[in-house]
């Protein structure tokens, strides 16, 4: 935790949305009894154009026996309405997404009115492809317009979306397709990136020979790179001859509230990624009170979020957020390399971009750069900028002040997860000097606790485990076909409190610090993998015995892979080997499960019972030695210094 703390300018404070004084008093209201909870959010729910309002605000209860999470439980409405339908009265003209290519040359501006046209167009023909309310539709895309279409489309016509990262493998799709059992998949012929050809449809075709992957009927193929790509006669389909003869105007369909909105898989500590499902009413009325709320937005903002659709922040505040508050949103297809590393600048300068959001990650890859890049461009138009995904270290975040925002804009640090729907924790702009590296503030409605082992909630300065102890509307539902896991993931540990599964310290003043996750989750780029996952992927390779995965310190990704292998006999290691398992890992993955040290060991440090004490591994994957902490548990305490002997010979 660092002392120095950054005031806000007396001009963003002039123009903020609130101040200080009314934070400290909106925050004490909306949490000072449930009653009064509810009445927030009845007050936030006005801001959704409802087809039946609801009377019932929220439905709680975190008791095993009797558990439920509902929100608005007996109003109706539909998203892509409050998304499109209900701006094309009072501004049809504004830009709704301006889309930026891989390309610089290439760019195109898609009104309110446009969008909402492709979106019923799309909606109509998937109704007559069979797609009924409830059905899940599975989007492999990459960051083009009709990614959000098909999204959007989706709510059109009550399907459930599920997006999957371009970037992971034909095998992580397919095993997404097969848990949710989509009846159409929406890609495209490739993806596009510095010039790089992602091959998605051929991806789709692998995914789709894997069994269980009956349910597709359909896989819509939008036409972006042109390059030749197989397509069968029957199932698929080009996406521009579907909608070319279709309607304008496309029926909404009616949503209850707690109707399921989209899945979204993510990592956990063990076993494979869940679909963590969310619903309709709560998390639309979340992720347009939280975007207004911690963005300070104003009717002309050009926003710019930098995630992947593929993510649970494409789609929270590059999708739904920002449309349904009527603001103009900024999709990028490409990377920030190229064609150098001063595209985020000219960008910036191009769109007139005013509120910037986006990764640690790919600050600190910008930064290892030099400044001259980000100086190409001038960045005037910016006022303020944000930050998701891990925790932010102190020199990313001044360079991130000084040298992209001039020295002028706040920086909001954003804190939440999938989980969540949207921002928990973060300084609303104008009301608090920031500290960096520090998630500061609940926002309206939450109360975030600190907690230590023995289940008991801190008073004041505190390090401990981050829970929070009511709801919110944005809450995820359940884990789709697993109920129980959900329960046993965040209301088990804690009973009558949601665990994040974060570590945090809340510092004099009671601002949050969020320190990385407790668990056997890795946050890469701020990615989420899970240890369980990788293992069983480096597991699955013939010249392996077993592995145990484990973070370790990263300059540019925060967290790096380490990998402590036992190899099979007869296999000997070397660097060929080392280079195919990695190959292998990111093929069963996708490339963002790179594996950035391979340790080769004889055998693994476990208890008597036969777990593995990761701990020990994290520590020695970080250099450090000595100073190890328990070993009592240890079946045979020998292991520890041959692993360290293998470790310090490739350092
Ligand atoms: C995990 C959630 C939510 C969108 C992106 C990631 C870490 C997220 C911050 C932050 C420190 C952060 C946490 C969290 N995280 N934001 N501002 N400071 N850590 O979503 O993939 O669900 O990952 O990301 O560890 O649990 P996700």
């Amino acid at each position: 935790m660092t002392q120095k703390s950054f005031p806000i300018t007396a001009e963003f404070i002039a123009a903020a949305n609130t101040t200080a004084e009314q934070y400290a008093q909106d925050y004490e209201r909306s949490v000072e009894s449930p009653e009064a909870t509810n009445a927030f959010w009845a007050e936030r729910a006005e801001l959704i154009d409802w087809m039946k309002k609801p009377t019932i605000i929220s439905n709680v209860n975190y008791d095993l026996d009797d558990f439920r999470i509902k929100w608005y439980e007996d109003g109706e409405l539909n998203i892509s309405v409050n998304c499109l339908d209900r701006h094309l009265k009072t501004n049809p003209y504004k830009p709704a997404i301006i889309w930026e290519g891989d390309h610089p040359s290439l760019h195109k501006i898609i009104s309110f009115k446009e969008l909402h046209a492709e979106v019923c167009r799309l909606g109509n023909a998937m109704r007559k492809l069979g797609v009924k309310k409830g059905d899940r539709v599975t989007l492999y895309m990459p960051m083009i317009p009709e990614a959000m279409v098909g999204m959007l489309a989706c709510t059109r016509i009550g399907a459930v979306h599920s997006v999957v990262f371009g970037g992971f493998s034909a095998e992580s799709l397919g095993n997404r397709i097969i848990d949710s059992q989509s009846k159409i998949v929406i890609t495209a012929d490739e993806g596009l990136r510095g010039n790089k050809h992602n091959p998605l449809k051929v991806n789709v075709d692998r995914a789709l020979d894997m069994e269980g992957t009956d349910s597709v009927e359909k896989v819509i193929v939008v036409h972006r790179t042109g390059n030749s790509i197989p397509m069968s006669g029957r199932r698929d389909v080009w996406y521009h001859s579907l909608i070319a003869g279709e309607q304008e105007q496309c029926e909404p369909e009616v949503m209850n509230s707690e109707d399921p909105l989209f899945l979204l898989y993510t990592s956990g500590s063990t076993g494979k990624p869940k679909g963590v499902l969310h619903t309709t009413g709560g998390y639309i009325t979340y992720a347009l009170s939280t975007f207004r709320d911690v963005f300070d937005i104003k009717d002309d903002d050009v926003y710019w979020c930098t995630a992947d659709v593929g993510w649970v922040t494409g789609h929270t505040y590059s999708t739904y957020g920002p449309l349904a508050n009527g603001t103009t949103t900024v999709v990028f297809e490409g990377v920030p390399e190229y064609p150098t590393w001063a595209r985020i600048g000219h960008i910036i300068d191009k769109h007139k971009i005013t509120v910037l959001y986006t990764a640690p990650t790919a600050i600190r890859s910008m930064m290892k750069e030099g400044d001259t890049f980000v100086r190409e461009s001038d960045r005037s138009s910016l006022r303020l900028l944000g930050t998701v995904g891990e925790p932010i270290n102190p020199e990313a975040w001044d360079w991130y002040y000084d040298v992209v925002g001039g020295g002028r804009c706040p920086i909001v640090d954003t804190w939440w997860q999938t989980e969540t729907g949207g921002i928990l924790l973060a300084p609303i702009p104008g009301t608090v000097a920031l500290k960096p590296g520090a998630a500061m503030n609940p926002l309206y409605g939450i109360i975030p606790q600190v907690i230590d082992t023995d289940d008991t909630a801190l008073e004041g300065p505190a390090e401990g485990n981050l829970v929070i102890s009511n709801s919110w509307p944005g809450q995820m539902r359940t884990i789709y076909h697993d109920h129980e896991r959900f329960l046993e993931t965040y209301f088990t540990e804690y009973p009558g409190y949601y665990f994040t599964g974060d570590g945090v310290q809340r510092d004099e003043d009671g601002h949050y610090w969020i320190t990385g996750r407790v668990d056997d989750v890795l946050n890469v780029s701020g990615h989420r993998l899970g240890t369980a996952e990788v293992e069983s992927a480096v597991d699955a390779h013939p010249s392996t015995v077993e592995a145990a995965v484990v973070g370790m310190p990263h300059d540019i990704r925060g967290v790096g892979i380490a990998a402590f292998i036992i190899l099979s006999i007869g296999e000997v290691a070397s660097d060929q080997l080392k280079a195919e398992l990695n190959r292998h890992v990111r093929t069963e993955i996708g490339p963002i499960a790179n594996l950035d040290a391979i340790y080769v060991v004889e055998a693994l440090p476990k208890t008597r019972s036969g777990k593995i004490m990761r701990r020990i591994l994290r520590n020695i994957a970080a250099g450090q030695y000595v100073g190890l902490g328990d070993l009592s548990t240890l079946a045979d305490s020998s292991v520890i210094n041959k692993i360290i002997d293998v470790v310090k010979a490739e350092r």
